[in-house]
């Protein structure tokens, strides 16, 4: 796995530091609200945990699966709900947890389909963020790291399902990909 690594941007050390801090922020701006935390299934799993483990005030947890890219590394554009929440989210303050922005395409449509489940609120929080790749013009409340343009694996983030369990972010070689 560690040879298809091109490079390391983020240390396991790092991303706990960064997460931590974003913890205590929403910690403190959701405080006396009905927080949900909802993980996007699968990249966002180990961001959420130790996002969630941080966080100090009363929360609920719920995860949603959403498909747009298959095995490929480019976006399709097309969306499709794969997991939907367990209970009924009206008036509930929802933070949605995803592991990076790429295009913004995934996070634009959870954004309007969870509003429109009357929601009380709904925000964003992104281990990561590709801005010079967005096509979708979206407003993320709480951003860890801002990332180039390469395709990146590890802290949950995969390649065909792959190196999801690397502990850190890197950039992945391109010869894995484009072979
Ligand atoms: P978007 O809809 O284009 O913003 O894509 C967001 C989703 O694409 C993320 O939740 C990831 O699952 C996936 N994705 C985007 N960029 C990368 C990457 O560099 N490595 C791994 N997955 C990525
Ligand atoms: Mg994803």
């Amino acid at each position: 796995m560690l040879q298809d690594v091109k490079e390391i941007l983020f240390s396991e050390e790092v991303i706990n530091a960064k997460i931590k801090e974003l913890a205590t922020r929403i910690s403190d701006d959701y405080k006396g609200k009905d927080l949900l935390v909802v993980g996007v299934l699968k990249g966002s799993v180990i961001f959420a945990a130790e996002l969630i483990k941080n966080i100090t005030i009363p929360c609920e947890i719920d995860f949603m699966a959403v498909s747009s890219y298959g095995n490929s590394s480019e976006t399709t554009g097309v969306v499709r709900i794969l997991k939907d929440l367990d209970h009924e989210i009206s008036g509930k303050d929802i933070i949605i947890v995803e592991d990076i922005v790429d295009s913004g395409v995934t996070l634009d449509y959870l954004l309007n389909y969870l509003k429109a489940r009357k929601a009380n609120s709904v925000e964003i929080v992104s281990l990561l963020t590709k801005p010079s790749r967005r096509k979708v013009d979206i407003d993320c409340k709480y951003i860890g790291f801002e990332a180039p343009d390469e395709f990146l694996v590890g802290y949950g983030l995969d390649y065909a399902e792959k190196y999801r369990n690397l502990p850190f972010v890197g950039i992945l070689k391109r010869e894995v990909y484009e072979k």
